[in-house]
């Protein structure tokens, strides 16, 4: 596993993450905690250390399995994972959320959020996606730098709802932010064109979420393929824009993959070559695919002279 500082924080995360989106049921599947903890175990053996989680991926339901994992398979070594979580939306039902960037609600998410993940702490607290007027809330980012005060949180990022936000990414220095994450993948290429040069030019550190373009990338769906809609992608998809994504991802195996690495572990590894980025966050439903997707790594194709690389 191959390490970067995040932007201008202390922390030294695994260019691979774990994505928990899944944890909270929109995927098609409920997760049990045996399944989960093995999962962190899985991490844990491929070095992964980087966990991105949402107070909303089931109520807080993502971040309860994380704080029982962690509880359970590594007790007092908290300080050995690095836990982002997000505030702004509340989940109300699935497919569901309430946004909410007002003073009292935001507190009370980190204190939730605090309780599910069993910790005094989160490493990286995140804006959630929310719109530019809900970013400039009054008192808010005063309020989240109290909370690193406090000790709650250790460094404030901000997750864009558009690949091509620029005002919130142009004022993350401004609000003491120090991390952008975005949609990044091979087919959604938009923050090359603003975004990534924003992050470069205040040392920004980058987390590239959907880096598998919700499993399209993955290899495994020929074109005709279609999504329940009980999962994510069966309920906020394009269909037809999937069907394309497929038939290029067909042609990508068939043409460009080279021999050895998996189609998921190239879509990885070719979020992981931009200058500007810093890990990747693919989310992930297996213990196999959270190995498969460490190793991506490990492919040759990832640069060791990025920027924020750390020689371990
Ligand atoms: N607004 C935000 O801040 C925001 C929004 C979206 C996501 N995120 C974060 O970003 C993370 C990643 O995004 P995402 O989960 O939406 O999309 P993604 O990482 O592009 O795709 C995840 C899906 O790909 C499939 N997959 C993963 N690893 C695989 C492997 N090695 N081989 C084959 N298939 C594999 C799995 O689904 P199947 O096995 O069912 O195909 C998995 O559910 C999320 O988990 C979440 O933490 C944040």
């Amino acid at each position: 596993m191959k390490y970067r500082r995040l932007g201008t924080t202390d922390l030294c995360i695994s260019v691979v993450g774990m994505g928990t989106w899944q944890f909270g049921g929109e995927w098609g599947k409920d997760f049990d905690q045996a399944e989960v903890n093995d999962m962190f175990v899985a991490a844990r053996e491929t070095g992964i250390n980087f966990i991105d989680t949402a107070e909303c991926y089931g109520d807080h339901l993502s971040e309860q399995f994380i704080g029982r994992a962690l509880k359970k398979k590594f007790p007092g070594e908290r300080e050995s994972w690095i836990l982002a979580t997000k505030f702004g939306h509340k989940f109300h039902e699935a497919f569901e959320r309430d946004v909410v960037y007002d003073l009292d609600g935001v507190r009370k998410q980190l204190e939730d959020s605090l309780r599910a993940l069993q910790t005094d702490y989160v490493d990286l607290y995140q804006f959630h996606s929310g719109p530019d007027e809900k970013f400039d809330t009054d008192g808010l980012w005063e309020m989240l730098g109290r909370f690193k005060e406090e000790g709650k949180v250790r460094h404030l990022g901000i997750s864009i709802g558009s690949n091509r936000n620029t005002y919130q990414t142009g004022k993350s220095v401004q609000v003491d932010s120090e991390s952008i994450q975005v949609v990044y993948n091979y087919f959604e290429r938009g923050p090359e064109e603003e975004v990534f040069g924003i992050c470069q030019d205040q040392d920004l550190g980058v987390l590239a979420r959907v880096p598998l373009a919700s499993g399209l990338l993955s290899g495994k769906y020929a074109p005709g393929t279609t999504f329940d809609s009980d999962e994510v992608r069966g309920r906020w998809g394009k269909k037809d824009q999937q069907q394309e994504r497929l038939r290029e991802v067909e042609r990508l195996v068939r043409e460009e993959l080279p021999e050895g690495i998996s189609m998921a572990q190239w879509a990885l590894s070719w979020c992981l070559k931009h200058p500007a980025v810093t890990a990747v966050i693919p989310g992930c439903k297996t213990v196999e695919q959270v190995k498969s997707n460490a190793a991506a790594s490990e492919t040759g194709l990832v640069l060791d002279n990025h920027p924020q690389t750390i020689q371990s």
